[in-house]
């Protein structure tokens, strides 16, 4: 027997859990501490009253035969499909069919399964600071090659920091495979149409494949600012996108989201969009009836709004949290598009330092910079997910601390 031995490249344990077993023994250590998590992007509000009801409904609906569900359809429920094509693609002009759509359980699984369909051959590009899942699934794959000073060999990492407004510079390279997540987790900024154009005309002249994370697109505010890269001229042509109800309507813990592979994307004659569906149907077997048609109440006019208040409410916190640091002398970014803010640590601290201190010192959890790519080092992340009282109690507690 032997094992894929690149998993013994990779660090053992995965970012986030790496940042939870340390806060565990932090809480162990001292029970009389209240610590405020704002570290995993993790919502704190109910589920939309709609998708309760959807989900006490489908639940009646199991319970008896004439109406139960076995296996569900692999690609996702038609009801569900329907309406993911109506609000969030025609509603902004992209047409797309159902056969385009894969209904899964979570932007997470997809970004990382992804790479099965393409050759491990390919060169892989990344932003630096990234969200960890897709270099580390390259890694596993054995697509990475190996760790160096400068992060993995094969991979080609593309600087986001304050100097380029946190956007990546077309590579001078070629590069098959591009991993872009708008707005950024973790940078919390957002990208343009007329900046993703580019992206989309390089990634059509070189034949790459741009892997287009946009799991939080229902934070945006702004109108020049892309929901969907399909909106895009020559988009199908060379993209897949990843949706994900998590952060929109509080999925983390019901578990759905959708990839989308148009059949214009092809290599030769070969569509990718038949290589996901056998990779799905072979190593996937769908979403459950009850949480699908808690997502289709996402699309509903009560479940719309629900899901508007509660966003509402988490881009209150991300405000709070931005003008909050902003007032106490800190450099911030993000926070108006994006449930993140980015913030340069204090006197170019590390940021697993400034993670310690602000665990110790006053008890609030962040995502140090330096967990999601080198790039990341010298910053620090804070989310907007945590209900509002602990956000300002925790801005309150930082200014106090950082003082002014
Ligand atoms: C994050 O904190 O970056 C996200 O919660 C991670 C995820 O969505 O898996």
């Amino acid at each position: 027997m032997q094992i894929n031995e690149n998993f013994l490249k990779i660090q053992s344990s995965y970012l986030f859990s790496n940042i939870a077993k340390k806060v565990n023994a932090y809480s162990a250590a001292h029970p009389d501490k209240e610590i405020i998590r704002l570290g995993i992007g993790d919502v704190t509000r109910p589920l939309a009253p709609a998708c309760i009801k959807a989900m006490h409904d489908a639940v009646e609906e199991m319970a008896h035969a004439e109406t139960f569900h076995g296996y569900p359809p692999e690609y996702g429920q038609d009801f569900l499909l329907e309406a993911i094509l109506e609000n969030d693609y025609r509603a902004r002009g992209v047409d797309l069919q159902k056969s385009e759509i894969f209904v899964s359980d979570g932007a997470k699984s997809d970004c990382g399964n992804i790479g099965d369909i393409f050759s491990l051959e390919n060169r892989v590009a990344v932003c630096d600071p990234v969200y960890p899942v897709y270099v580390d699934t390259n890694v596993m794959a054995g697509r990475a090659g190996d760790k160096t000073e400068n992060g993995w060999s094969n991979i080609i990492y593309m600087p986001c920091t304050a100097e380029n407004h946190f956007l990546p510079e077309i590579p001078t390279e070629h590069v098959d495979l591009i991993y872009l997540c708008f707005p950024n987790n973790p940078t919390g900024m957002p990208i343009k149409k007329a900046e993703l154009q580019k992206w989309v005309d390089y990634a059509n002249r070189e034949g790459a494949v741009i892997l287009y994370d946009a799991a939080y697109e229902a934070f945006i505010t702004e109108a020049d600012v892309p929901h969907s890269i399909f909106e895009l001229d020559g988009a199908k042509q060379c993209a897949i996108e990843f949706r994900s109800f998590s952060k929109t309507a509080g999925f983390t813990g019901v578990r759905c989201g959708y990839t989308v592979v148009p059949h214009d994307l092809k290599f030769g004659e070969t569509e990718l969009n038949a290589l996901w569906a056998r990779r799905q149907a072979t190593k996937f077997n769908g979403v459950s009836y009850i949480t699908q048609r808690a997502a289709a109440a996402c699309y509903t006019p009560e479940g719309k709004q629900q899901i508007r208040d509660t966003i509402a409410y988490y881009q209150n916190n991300a405000r709070v949290i931005y003008e909050g640091l902003r007032d106490c002398g800190f450099t911030v970014y993000g926070g108006t598009n994006s449930p993140y803010v980015w913030l340069k640590t204090p006197d170019n601290m590390g940021s697993w330092a400034f993670f310690d201190l602000l665990l110790e010192k006053i008890q609030v959890v962040g995502t140090p910079g330096e967990g999601f790519g080198p790039s990341g080092e010298g910053y620090f992340r804070l989310t907007a997910f945590g209900s509002a009282e602990n956000t300002v109690r925790a801005v309150e507690r930082i200014k106090a601390y950082f003082g002014k």
